[in-house]
């Protein structure tokens, strides 16, 4: 009895061993493949959102080609990156100062921005031969950063049709949760009742004036959008690739799928439909060890009191803000018990205190969870915001523009995050923010019930991510 039950069970892990061999084979031989990943014009935080996804399918054998607005950001030998064009080349080429205007309570308009700044940026790359050698090229998928890329959409229509009706996949990733006008172009639908307009933030517990104002918001956002901003990105880009292509609304609606850089924790459940995968939580990943000279200078001294972190960003170079601002952060800081490590893009200023560290380049996610960590100071980008999530570290948020007060209205609303306004910036009310968040416990409590539920997916939101691109490629679209 016991032999024969022996017997079967190894001719069962026999038949195993033969399955997993030929997955394995199965696997391998799907490998190779070509994927094109596109953004014209974006920053930073936006690539490193979807650049763990092109990493690891570059891990496991794909070429990808990365048509990226920032240099350099990828080692990895099986990922080609195009540069595109920085937004600091768009501030420096216009004289944008962006902590001046912010002094001078001015805002950059978008629209103006996207309709009259950008396309001569995006008609350069068109005429670039390292970009029109693609359209030679056979994809097996392309991703494209859809937000405020629709002049990339003529390349993309270009590649997609080359092979006529067998057209090339396309799965659009938002590096925030997948906004309204993005997800119609899909067939789905964000009702204004409930789903807050991206660019007000209401919440999804609105009243009636504010579900009133929600509706405006997006009638008005659609005209803009669809009326006055997409036909200059249309005729850009017929331009340079030919009148036939179609519009903007037409090759988005083409994509497979939406990953949406979203979680119901975070981003408020939204009804999407089966097309549109959330990724949230995609890009961070647990702290690995610090380099020495980081770790050495944490663990020196009081160590007990920890550290803060303060970066501003990549366009937000702490270098370039005024002597007077510079002296304020000196002063407060050198009066706290914490250490403060600040991304800074000089090697050192005279006087600096001991108990500040200045470093042009940091280990962001692995200072964020460090035990040692108190505070983050931040002008509050999508890419860093999340990573604060996830290692359940508090905020002391000074955003600037774009997407970032929005991300510090929605970490205010969920109780991890103090303000403080750029303009309102003195020694006595940096020490008091600082002081509130570290010592008022409520904002960390915040913060780590919010992680804890953010992390605590059914499974990896890269696993997820990878398998759903890897689905659109096996069965083309
Ligand atoms: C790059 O791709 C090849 C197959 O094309 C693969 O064998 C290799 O392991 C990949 N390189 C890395 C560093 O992952």
């Amino acid at each position: 009895m016991g032999k024969i039950a022996n017997e079967s069970t190894s001719k069962t892990g026999v038949v195993l061993i033969l399955l997993i061999l030929g997955l394995g084979f199965e696997i391998e031989s799907v490998e190779g493949r070509n994927i094109l990943a596109v953004e014209f014009f974006g920053s930073k935080s936006h690539v490193i959102t979807y650049l763990p996804l092109l990493e690891e399918l570059a891990r496991k054998g794909d070429k990808v080609t990365l048509l990226s607005p920032t240099k350099g950001l990828s080692k990895h030998p099986n990922i080609t990156e195009i540069f595109t064009f920085g937004s600091d080349e768009i501030w420096s080429d216009n004289n944008i100062d962006l902590f001046a205007m912010r002094e001078r309570n001015e805002e950059i308009n978008p629209w103006t921005m996207l309709t009259q700044v950008v396309p001569k940026y995006c008609r350069e790359v068109y005429d670039r031969a390292d970009v029109k050698a693609l359209y030679a090229t056979d994809f097996d998928l392309i991703l494209i950063q859809p937000l405020f890329n629709d002049c990339a959409l003529g390349l993309v229509h270009k590649i997609m049709s080359k092979n006529g009706k067998s057209k090339t996949p396309l799965v659009l990733f938002s590096p925030t949760s997948a906004p309204n006008f993005l997800v119609e172009k899909l067939g789905g639908n964000h009702p204004s009742s409930f789903v807050s307009n991206t660019f007000i933030n209401l919440g999804d517990d609105m009243t009636f004036s504010e579900r009133f104002l929600n509706f405006g918001m997006n009638v008005l956002f659609d005209g803009l959008y669809s009326f006055y901003y997409l036909p200059v990105m249309e005729e850009l880009y017929r331009e340079k690739v030919g009148s036939d292509a179609p519009g903007a609304g037409e090759i988005l609606g083409r994509a497979s799928m939406i990953l949406s850089n979203g979680h119901f924790s975070v981003s408020r459940p939204k009804p999407n439909l089966p097309d549109v995968v959330d990724v949230g939580g995609i890009h961070s990943r647990k702290a690995k060890p610090l380099p020495k000279d980081l770790e050495d200078f944490i663990s020196s001294g009081n160590s007990d009191a920890g550290f803060i972190l303060f970066s501003l960003g990549t366009y937000l170079r702490s270098d370039l803000m005024s002597p007077e601002k510079r002296a304020i952060f000196l002063n407060v800081f050198s009066r706290l018990k914490q250490k403060v490590i600040w991304k800074y893009e000089t090697d050192d200023i005279p006087n600096l205190p001991k108990n500040v560290l200045l470093s042009k380049w940091l280990p962001q996610q692995d200072l964020l969870g460090h035990g040692k960590i108190r505070l983050f100071m931040t002008h509050c980008g999508g890419g860093g915001t999340e990573e604060a999530i996830f290692h359940g570290v508090p905020l002391l948020g000074m955003p600037f523009f774009g997407d970032q007060p929005l991300n510090a209205q929605a970490a205010e609303k969920h109780g991890y995050l103090v303000r403080l306004d750029w303009n309102d910036l003195t020694e006595e009310s940096l020490t008091n923010a600082i002081n509130e968040a570290i010592n008022n416990p409520k904002y960390r409590e915040n913060v780590q019930r919010l992680s804890t539920v953010f992390r605590d997916q059914i499974d990896n939101p890269l696993d997820r991510g990878v398998f759903w691109l890897e689905y659109v490629m096996r069965h083309k679209g």
